[in-house]
C-alpha cells in the first residue's frame, strides 16, 4: 500500500489473510459471471493501462480481459515501440500515461522495485504485474484461488516449490501468499538456484526434489528463468531435467491427487516432461482461467 495510490498492489508481503479471501470472494463472483457471460461491469467509464516493459503472453492478455469484462477502457503499451526508446524514464512515462486519465496502471518490468517506485509519483494505482526477480502478486493470489476453489482452504496442506527460486518473483509472491492462508511450503532445486533466507519467510528447504514431491499436496514447477543467469548454474538443460525436472519417472512419486502447477510458459521438457505437463494432474490452464476472475477481482480493488 502507498499513500498516494493506496489501492495499488505492489506484493503479497504483508497483506493480510481478510484481503486475500475477500479478492477470491469476488474472484468466484467474477469467474460465476464469466460462465455465464454476465460479467459485472464496475468499471465501466474507467479506462487501465497496460504497460509492459518486457516479455509477456499470460499476464497482460489477462489483464486486459479483465478489465474488458468489467467494462473498462484498455490502453496497452509497447515499450519498444514508445518514446522510453528516446530517453524518457519510467516514472515520466508513467505520470504522462496517467495525464491521459487513467484508474490504474498495470506495469510489468524488469527492475526490481519498479512498481514501488513508480507508486510515490502517481496518484492512480499502480498494480505490480511483476518487477524482475522481486514479486508477481497476481500470479500468486491467482494460484493460491486455484488451490482454495479446489481444496475449499489451504489450512494444513503442503505446497512444493520446486526449481530456479533464486530468479523467481513467483515463487516468492507465492511463498508470503500460502503461509498467509495456512499452508506449509517446502522449496526444493538445485543449490544454485535456492538463495539462503527462504526460512524466516515461513518457507522449510528440503535438500532432495523426491523428497518435497512426496509430501506435496500441490507441486509449483518454476521455469527455469536462463534470461536472468549471468553465469551458468548447472551444466545444461538435459541435467537439469534428469536432477530436478518432474520427469515421468519423478511424478510417480506424488500423492494420489496431488496437483501439478506451473505459471507459465512451460519450458517442456526441462522443468516439466511433456507428458506430466500434460497429464491428469496439471491444473496450468485452470490456473490461467482463473487469473481473468482473480484480476477482475485486483481491478476492482483499485478502482
Ligand atoms: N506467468 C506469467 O507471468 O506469464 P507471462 O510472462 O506470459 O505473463
Amino acid at each position: 500500500m502507498n499513500a498516494l495510490s493506496p489501492r495499488s498492489l505492489l506484493t503479497t508481503e504483508g497483506m493480510p489473510r481478510a484481503e486475500i479471501e475477500a479478492i477470491f470472494g469476488r474472484a468466484r463472483l467474477h469467474a460465476r459471471g464469466l460462465r455465464g457471460g454476465t460479467p459485472l461491469r464496475s468499471l465501466a467509464g474507467r479506462v487501465v493501462a497496460n504497460l509492459f516493459f518486457e516479455n509477456s503472453t499470460r499476464t497482460r492478455l489477462s489483464f486486459e480481459r479483465a478489465a474488458k469484462a468489467l467494462g473498462a477502457d484498455v490502453l496497452n503499451f509497447n515499450s519498444a515501440s514508445s518514446s522510453v526508446s528516446k530517453g524518457e524514464t519510467l516514472v515520466d512515462t508513467v505520470r504522462n500515461v496517467e495525464a491521459l486519465g487513467v484508474t490504474a496502471v498495470v506495469l510489468r518490468h524488469p527492475g526490481s522495485g519498479a512498481a514501488h517506485l513508480v507508486s510515490h509519483h502517481v496518484r492512480c494505482a499502480v498494480v505490480n504485474a511483476g518487477d524482475g526477480t522481486h514479486a508477481h502478486p497476481s500470479q500468486a493470489l491467482l494460484d493460491a484461488f486455484t488451490l482454495h476453489e479446489r481444496w475449499g482452504s489451504l489450512e494444513g496442506k503442503t505446497v512444493a516449490i520446486i526449481g530456479d527460486v533464486l530468479h523467481s518473483r513467483v515463487a516468492r509472491s507465492n511463498l508470503y501468499c500460502l503461509v498467509t492462508l495456512g499452508a506449509r511450503v517446502l522449496i526444493a532445486g538445485p543449490p544454485t538456484l535456492v538463495p539462503v533466507g527462504l526460512e524466516p519467510m515461513g518457507a522449510t528447504v528440503v535438500p532432495s526434489v523426491d523428497a518435497a514431491l512426496e509430501e506435496a499436496d500441490a507441486v509449483m514447477m518454476l521455469r527455469v528463468q536462463l534470461e536472468r543467469q549471468r553465469e551458468s548454474m548447472f551444466p545444461s538443460s538435459r541435467e537439469y531435467a534428469l536432477a530436478f525436472g518432474l520427469t515421468l519417472a519423478r511424478a510417480r512419486l506424488l500423492k494420489p491427487g496431488t496437483v501439478v502447477m506451473h505459471p507459465g510458459p512451460v519450458n517442456r521438457g526441462v522443468e516439466l516432461a511433456p507428458e506430466v505437463a500434460d497429464g491428469p494432474a496439471n491444473v496450468i490452464l485452470e490456473q490461467v482461467a482463473n487469473g481473468v476472475a482473480v484480476r477482475m477481482a485486483i481491478l476492482e480493488r483499485c478502482a
